[in-house]
């Protein structure tokens, strides 16, 4: 029996925002400094910027860009990242070991930002920071007046503001095992409610992202807090130990679940915030609230101590499956998440690796590439009935062969079906048919694959990615379409 993928173009569900294809750094062992900055590598341009990852950051071309962390923003101080290089402190990162040279702080994160065409998004220092010292940050990068902090950027070479219009209040805060004391929402709502006014007295106009967890955490954060969330946040890794088979894809069916709950309970709070107090003298947020998904991505957390050398993964096929079939995840549920990041950029957790030669892209990067590239801007409801993928014992599993997600492109008037084909050794076919419309023309079908699930890339290697564009792919007479096995397929309709 073939599978189905019924798509429904009578209407578009959703705006899909760009900002659902964003990136995250962190000061954690080889993501900035040895990865995107090493002013000692000959591999540099002047400014310290490693040449090698630029160019594979800009292929990636993320919208946006997160930092300073993760957890690392509880020991992060703005103030030591900016002015002249050799007065800056050379700080023990006491959260993931090794050191904080600070080298690239404020400044070189939004000339970074600029250089590959991203937002800025800041996370403030909730823990050892004060609701002072993240307005005075907020002042620093977009102040415009005669101010002590707007002056003193513009003293730093940056005459004109940086706008920064995203920042995080703190990031993970109900995590007990880090460092800090909000971990109860009572203690998080009464800090963020201070750190919100000043940072808002300092620009009004700036979102706020707040951290979510579990369902009670979110409800008594929003209950206090939600005339001021713009985005709630939702961090979410997959993780195989065991090396299990179907199961894994398992995971994005659990983020999406993850997406729903948290979805159902935005609902609970009025679009528009009504009888905020005009004393506070800064607005409150103006639209729904929305879920940023500011940290997801494949942590394979192992037992051993060394954990910030575990997350220099090295990624395999069937993370990329698993990568394209949470894009497809976000596609689906775009109309609740409109801005997420990919935890994270270079080394660690990462689609791009170095070493001090050179740099390879991992499988994982090439879904993220094609998904931003390729998708369109609007979402169409998809429904799919496919066959299950068998599991150890080749029974069927509980996880269908085929992902998808629907898309519309508005400029390029192109359906843009994305599927993938999570099967490891066999193809997929399935009809598709489009309510609303005979079975159009599939203009360019881009397929992406590789030799097997357990293929990776590394150093010395060619791409173990295969890239294949066809103009002339046609669906059979019955709307039919072969999937290849293990692949991911953007079939555009025209
Ligand atoms: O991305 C690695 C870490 O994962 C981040 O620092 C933290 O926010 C999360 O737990």
């Amino acid at each position: 029996m073939p599978s189905r993928i019924r798509v429904d173009v009578t209407k578009k569900q959703n705006a899909i925002h760009p900002f659902l294809y964003g990136q995250f750094i962190e000061f954690l062992g080889r993501c900035i400094n040895g990865g995107i900055h090493d002013p000692d590598s000959p591999l540099s341009d002047a400014d310290g910027f490693r040449l090698d990852v630029l160019e594979k950051v800009k292929g990636l071309n993320p919208p946006l860009l997160r930092f300073p962390g993760g957890t690392v923003v509880k020991i992060y101080h703005w103030m030591d990242g900016v002015g002249p290089k050799e007065e800056r402190k050379r700080q023990a990162n006491r959260i993931w070991g090794g050191v904080i040279d600070h080298a690239f702080g404020t400044n070189e994160f939004i000339q970074y930002c600029r250089k590959i065409g991203a937002e800025p998004f800041l996370v403030v220092n909730m823990t050892t920071g004060t609701p002072e010292e993240a307005a005075d940050w907020v002042e620093y990068c977009n102040g415009t007046g005669d101010t002590y902090y707007a002056n003193l950027r513009r003293s730093h070479g940056f005459e004109e503001p940086h706008n920064v219009k995203y920042w995080g209040l703190g990031n993970e805060e109900a995590a007990v095992p880090d460092i800090g004391y909000l971990h109860d929402p009572k203690e998080y709502v009464k800090a963020a409610w201070e750190f919100a006014k000043h940072m808002k007295l300092a620009d009004r106009s700036i979102k706020l992202v707040l951290p979510g967890d579990k369902p009670e955490w979110n409800k008594a954060v929003l209950d206090e807090l939600h005339p001021v969330c713009d985005y709630l946040s939702l961090h979410y890794y997959a993780s195989s130990l065991n090396g299990d088979g179907a199961e894994y894809f398992s995971h994005a069916a659990k983020l999406e679940k993850r997406i729903a709950e948290t979805r159902e309970l935005l609902a609970e709070y009025p679009a528009r915030v009504e009888n905020f107090d005009r004393w506070y003298r800064f607005p409150p947020r103006q639209r729904e609230i929305r879920i940023a998904l500011d940290e997801w991505g494949i942590w394979q957390i192992g037992n051993s101590d060394d954990y910030v050398r575990d997350m220099e993964t090295v990624y395999n096929w069937r993370d990329a499956l698993l990568v394209a079939s949470m894009l497809n995840v976000m596609q689906r549920q775009s109309g609740a998440v409109t801005m997420a990041t990919f935890a994270q950029m270079v080394n660690i957790l990462a689609p791009i690796f170095t070493n001090e030669q050179g740099s390879f892209l991992q499988t994982i990067y090439h879904p993220l590439k094609l998904y931003r590239e390729h998708s369109g801007n609007w979402k169409l409801s998809c429904e799919t009935d496919s066959a299950m993928l068998t599991d150890g014992e080749g029974k069927p599993s509980a996880v269908p062969c085929l992902d998808v997600s629907a898309t519309y492109h508005d400029g390029r008037e192109e359906i843009v079906l994305a599927v993938v084909n999570r099967d490891p050794s066999r193809p997929a076919k399935a009809v598709v048919s489009f309510t609303g419309a005979d079975v159009p023309e599939i203009a360019e079908a881009i397929e992406l694959t590789c030799p097997s699930w357990e293929t990776v890339n590394g150093f010395g290697l060619d791409d173990q990615v295969t890239c294949t564009v066809k103009t002339d792919a046609r669906h059979d007479a019955d709307g039919g379409y072969v999937f290849p096995p293990r692949s991911i397929t953007l079939l555009k309709h025209r």
